[in-house]
């Protein structure tokens, strides 16, 4: 068996961190006897500023040809926040209409947790973050004061919504930005979530700031709901997202599955790595369970370690992880993550993020040896 992905190394430490997963990966498929060919997309930094282009209708278009594309990081301190993450990243998400982003958080025995007297059997709840509406669509401007009209568009793959918008204001000058959740949209990823809850621990938690943001997240609750009727069998709770990050910190046990909108998504699985013991160890998926999907650590480029061989490989090592089990892997997929778990138990060979000096090929090779010997 020969599996034929793209891989998009990107920016800042993404070239590093993705070398050390491809090592992995591969180290699994020797010992699971398949292979890869690695098709690589200098998507990033570099081109745009060579080219201008930051990911072009053609290259979208050759990439959904692939169930699955391992991405390193983009985001680079030459180009002003933002161009990179929507040009390319989000670009992609979307393109790719990649409904769901999975966010395992999940302690490994050996790692070090900041939350006091809590353990790996305390600390085990997946993210499904909604990855395609919310406040991420783009919509918003600026506008001075006076009269002005603005024209908006929204294009998925589900649906399609116009915005026009009539501006009377008598401020100097306001900034503005448009949420907007569907029908559709909440109702697959929450069916999605539902789903996983049913293969795990039969609970889900829904998260939203409803008591404030009503219409917006008002709709989510009622389409949780609806969805939450063909599931007797889960147990279901409310949670404004200010609240849930306390309960992160003090109760972490109560959670198994969670569903967010995408910004509270983003938000919280953030704070979701720190107990888990950090950015460095953190996985990605962005998932369309039909199309091309993506898997990613969850960390940026980190551009002030690049090209330092200094930085930890692991949530890349462990996006790889998902990916094996996303193409139907999922023996290799444990042997990944059991070889990473036994790494950071032993504790000899770590990044200084976790309090060693080895460098971030040491770790992947080692990994990959832990993998070819489990
Ligand atoms: C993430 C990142 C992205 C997001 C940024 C880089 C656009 O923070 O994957 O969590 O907000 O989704
Ligand atoms: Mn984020």
């Amino acid at each position: 068996m020969n599996y034929k992905v793209p891989v998009i190394p990107g920016d800042g430490i993404g070239p590093e961190i993705i070398a050390e997963g491809r090592k992995v990966l591969e180290a699994a498929g020797e010992k699971h006897g398949f292979s890869f060919d690695w098709i690589e997309f200098p998507l990033g930094a570099e081109n745009y500023l060579k080219t201008g282009e930051l990911v072009s209708e053609e290259t979208l278009k050759e990439l959904s040809n692939y169930r699955a594309i391992y991405l390193g990081a983009i985001g680079d301190p030459r180009i002003k926040p933002g161009i990179l993450e929507k040009g390319i990243l989000l670009a992609m998400r979307f393109y790719f209409d990649q409904y769901v982003n999975l966010r395992p958080v999940k302690l490994l025995e050996g790692v070090w947790t900041p939350l006091k007297n809590k353990g790996p059997k305390d600390i085990d709840f997946v993210v499904v973050r909604e990855n395609t509406e919310d406040f991420y669509i783009g919509i918003g401007s600026r506008a001075k004061a006076g009269h002005s009209h603005a024209d908006f568009e929204v294009k998925r793959a589900l649906y399609n919504v116009k915005f026009g918008l009539d501006i009377d204001s008598d401020s100097e000058e306001i900034g503005y930005q448009i949420g907007e959740v569907s029908k559709e949209g909440c109702h697959r990823v929450i069916k999605y979530a539902f789903d996983l809850a049913v293969r795990r621990r039969h609970q889900l938690s829904s998260v939203d700031k409803a008591n404030v943001l009503s219409d917006i997240y008002g709709f989510w609750r009622e389409i949780f709901l609806d969805v939450a009727s063909g599931y007797p069998s889960v147990k279901t709770d409310f949670n404004f997202v200010d609240a849930i990050t306390m309960w992160f910190v003090k109760n972490p046990e109560w959670f198994d599955v969670i569903v967010a909108p995408n910004m509270f998504g983003d938000i919280i699985t953030d704070l979701g790595a720190m107990i888990q013991g950090g950015l460095g160890l953190a996985p990605g998926a962005n998932l369309n369970p039909e199309g091309t999907s993506m898997f990613e650590p969850i960390h940026g480029s980190a551009p002030k370690y690049k090209g330092q061989n200094k930085v930890n490989p692991i949530a890349t090592i462990w996006a790889g992880a998902l990916l094996l089990d996303h193409l139907g892997q999922p023996k290799a997929a444990e042997d990944i993550v059991t070889a990473i778990e036994r790494n950071l138990f032993e504790g000899r060979i770590k990044t200084y993020d976790l309090g060693g000096s080895s460098t971030t090929s040491e770790v992947g090779a080692e990994i990959a040896r832990l993998v070819r010997s489990t």
